[in-house]
């Protein structure tokens, strides 16, 4: 329903399948499509949490570190290159917030058509989670319906501000995945609570274009705030284009050992100031001092979160 209004396409019901939450869908494709010890690439930095969902199906991760100019699909080409059997894509990602734009992803999947023992998986958890100023989103989903090794994972966690909530689906129209995604489906079905639930939620609230919308606009608000408030303290940032978050610099106030004293920020900041924010590290950025700082909150607690922030910026120059 909410796909249909997203994309003009028709996607015929037997080409999705589900799974409980997206985390559950990344580990079955691995587990499907690769073998125990098929690498897996995907652009640093990265989701922490993709390194134990493919863990668990035996898969490694290899980190690439790319710059931005470097096209998408010859990133991807030489990883093919260099052994991996797959390639992930995390549109819009976390954490950079960077929206991957429709020609990257055309290009990207035409030339991964003509590999077909080469998966590329999108995973699309924060597709209506961009903002109204910024790039438009392009799902890979027609692309999915296109070709056998394009598969388009999405969840319901954040997109619908249900986080915890597991329901994850993916999107493919290859043979072998819905035959083994038929075959584990008792072992990987939802429960029939979690669809019910979700059902009520889409059809008796009306939830749809017009929740994206308002979500959409809410977001552009509260991370615009971020933004003005980083600002004023004189912080610099990456300028996201969608998701919850904002990569924030705090290099300057590195120290001898960086990698020990990235974590003495986040400490500090999180008992002295009552500010919560992940470390650079837990990403993968290969340079310290960068922070993901989420403000996906009221105007109150954003100012308040940035004021605090501010405070210990503003003791941190003293103590230089
Ligand atoms: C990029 C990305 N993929 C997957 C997940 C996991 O989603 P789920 O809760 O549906 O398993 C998250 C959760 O934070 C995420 O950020």
């Amino acid at each position: 329903m909410f796909l249909s209004e997203e994309t003009p396409l028709e996607i015929p019901i037997e080409n999705i399948f589900f799974a409980p939450g997206a985390t559950n869908v990344l580990e079955t494709l691995a587990k499907i499509c690769l073998n125990e010890g098929d690498t897996i690439a995907i652009e640093a930095p990265y989701y922490f949490n993709f390194e134990g969902d493919f863990k668990r199906a035996g898969n490694p991760l290899e980190p690439l570190y790319y710059k931005d100019s470097v096209p998408l699909y010859l990133k991807a080409k030489r990883a093919f290159e260099d052994g991996a059997k797959c390639f992930l894509v995390n549109n819009p990602r976390n954490p950079t917030g960077y929206v991957y734009t429709k020609f990257e992803i055309e290009a990207l999947c035409a030339w991964a058509s003509t590999i077909p023992e080469f998966f590329i998986i999108f995973d699309e958890l924060y597709a209506n989670s961009c903002y109204t100023n910024q790039k438009r989103f392009f799902s890979a989903i027609k692309m999915s319906l296109k070709y056998d090794n394009v598969f388009v994972v999405r969840g319901f966690a954040k997109d619908f501000g249900l986080s915890g909530f597991k329901l994850g689906m993916c999107i493919s129209r290859s043979e072998k995945i819905k035959a083994k995604f038929n075959y584990w489906r008792d072992i990987i079905q939802p429960k029939n609570s979690v669809f019910a639930v979700f059902d009520f939620i889409l059809q008796k609230t009306n939830f749809g274009k017009k929740i994206f919308e308002e979500n959409k606009s809410i977001l552009t608000q509260a991370t615009n705030l971020a933004m003005k408030c980083l600002d004023e303290i004189g912080l610099p940032y990456m300028v996201p284009e969608g998701g919850v978050f904002i990569m924030v610099d705090f290099r300057k106030f590195l120290e001898k050992n960086p990698r020990e004293n990235e974590y003495t920020i986040w400490l500090s900041l999180l008992y002295e100031y009552g500010v919560a924010i992940g470390t650079g590290k837990l990403f993968k950025f290969l340079e310290e001092g960068w922070f993901r700082v989420c403000p996906v909150y009221d105007e109150f607690t954003i100012k308040e979160g940035f004021r605090r922030i501010g405070l210990f910026v503003n003791r941190k120059k003293f103590s230089l």
